[in-house]
């Protein structure tokens, strides 16, 4: 992303303030004879070009009753936190915060900072980084001038995440901003500065006091951002990975025995999440990438005359995918069950492209991914992660057969979503039976066959396929096909 350096002169500052609201901001600011200032995010965003909805204003005072005036003003209603010491109010499209500027210190043996009034530089230096705590005067004598003590600027030139206090302290007095700094550096595709990348690591214990929740909404933003390895590689090398997310950091290493190695599960995992997201947006295929070999560490075996083998590790890790959500704070719902099931299928396509391609084995495939039957092959286009062209070629265009069939026998049999044209209750009426073991191997054995290709998908042919079976296991039908 680059920064744009028209955006450093006043003018165009102002330009960039020229929302009404701003002009509203600066008169109740020389009515009541306050200092203000827009600060953090919404500052930044300026530089870098994003669009903001939030503005945050420092008020050199009172925020809250700052606040009142401006609802006043607009006839709008002021949401106080009283224990916050802001308020919040809504204009337009813009969600505008008020803080009085604050001066910080926290004991060391409560993360309750004591809080008391202070000048503006106060206020930045106890915000997260230089990037975040720029500030724009709305102020009569210097509309318009960035306030900037701690060189944002520059660092936003540099693509620097830096902290404006020493690291350790910033840290440690909200363990939150490990998280953030790696996030920013995510989505920004900025570098951690080496100071406050040696804090996270001596800091890193600190995380145990921040809920889940917040985590997850952190990991989240940078498994959405475009390029996630470059944060999960933070995460790993910092030590913050093992603490919040063990079972992804034991994908890490490469044993060899007999002078075998097998490949690093924790770097290709990373390029497939990385090549994923060259291909969509949605957060929870994206997570199915990153949990698609999670159980390759506790399955992994040497076999002698054969090598590194990882059997069954598709169906361990979606057992692995419940367990893994619930830590994490994610949730437990159809997303996880979407999941699941792209884990538990991820080498079925390969598998696939690699044999024969026979109609019952696409048909079955069809029938067990369903409606996640793209978002399935998108997962194993990513996995493909050889560095080997000819290797790379040769599956590419297996795949590309086996789309093509999955596409003519879909055309075909329509087996999406699909149920059988028998149902358990077609069952229970025509043998006069209640619900009970032989339905079961009926409705198997229906479905099967047509999977097979046995029989075609039809009401007759299975009608007639379901008599023949019911005669091996000695029932009489007591209702004819109507
Ligand atoms: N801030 C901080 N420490 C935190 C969270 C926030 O110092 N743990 C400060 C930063 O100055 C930040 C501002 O509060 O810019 C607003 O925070 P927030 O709205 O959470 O984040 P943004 O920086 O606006 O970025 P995003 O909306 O992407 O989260």
């Amino acid at each position: 992303m680059q920064t744009n350096p028209q955006a450093h002169d006043t003018k165009s500052l102002l330009q960039k303030i020229s929302a009404p609201i701003f002009k509203i901001l600066a008169d109740t600011a020389q009515q009541t004879n306050t200092e203000i200032y827009v600060i953090g995010g919404f500052v930044r965003d300026i530089y870098l070009e994003r669009p903001s909805k939030d503005i945050d204003v420092v008020v050199l005072g009172n925020g809250i009753a700052f606040a009142e005036k401006v609802g006043q003003k607009l006839k709008t209603n002021v949401a106080v936190f009283k224990n916050f010491g802001t308020a919040m109010l809504k204009h337009a499209d813009l969600e505008v915060e008020f803080v009085g500027a604050r001066k910080e210190s926290y004991r060391a043996d409560s993360r309750k900072p004591i809080v008391e009034n202070g000048t503006l530089e106060d206020d930045q230096l106890r915000r997260d980084f230089t990037i975040n705590a720029l500030a724009i005067s709305l102020n009569k004598d210097n509309c318009g001038d960035v306030v900037d003590p701690f060189n944002g600027l520059e660092d936003l030139e540099n693509k620097l995440i830096r902290t404006p206090l020493d690291p350790v302290v910033t840290f440690s007095d909200d363990p939150l901003r490990m998280m953030r700094a790696i996030r920013f550096a995510t989505q920004l595709d900025f570098k951690i500065d080496e100071a406050a990348i040696e804090a996270i690591k001596s800091q890193k214990e600190r995380i145990k006091i921040v809920s889940k929740e917040r985590i997850s909404d952190e990991l989240n933003k940078i498994i959405l951002a475009k390029k996630p390895s470059i944060g999960f590689n933070y995460l790993f090398d910092t030590g913050l990975l093992e603490l919040i997310f063990p079972q992804m950091a034991k994908l890490y290493g490469v044993d060899i025995v007999k002078g075998r190695a097998h490949k690093d599960n924790f770097y290709h995992t990373l390029q497939v999440l990385d090549n994923i997201c060259e291909t969509t947006d949605d957060l929870w295929l994206r997570w199915a990438a990153i949990l698609h070999d999670i159980a390759k560490p506790v399955t992994k075996r040497f076999e002698e005359g054969h090598g590194w083998t990882f059997h069954g590790h598709e169906d361990k890790g979606a057992r692995m995918v419940p367990q893994i959500f619930s830590q994490l704070k994610l949730p437990l719902n159809e997303k996880m069950k979407f999941v699941q099931k792209l884990v538990l299928l991820h080498l079925r396509p390969i598998v696939l492209a690699q044999d024969k391609i026979t109609d019952s084995a696409v048909r079955r495939l069809l029938f067990e991914a369903g409606e996640d039957i793209e978002a399935l092959m998108l997962l194993c286009n990513a996995d493909v992660t050889t560095k080997n062209e000819y290797k790379i070629k040769k599956y590419r265009n297996n795949f590309e057969l086996v789309k093509q069939k999955l596409k003519d026998v879909e055309e075909r049999d329509q087996l999406r979503n699909w149920q059988p044209p028998i149902s358990g209750n077609d069952i229970m009426q025509t043998f006069g039976l209640t619900a009970g073991k032989e339905v079961g191997l009926l409705k198997n054995a229906i479905r099967e066959a047509i999977l097979e290709g046995d029989i075609q998908n039809s009401y007759d042919e299975a009608f007639g396929f379901m008599l023949k079976k019911a005669e091996e296991l000695g029932l009489k039908a007591v209702k004819q096909n109507d």
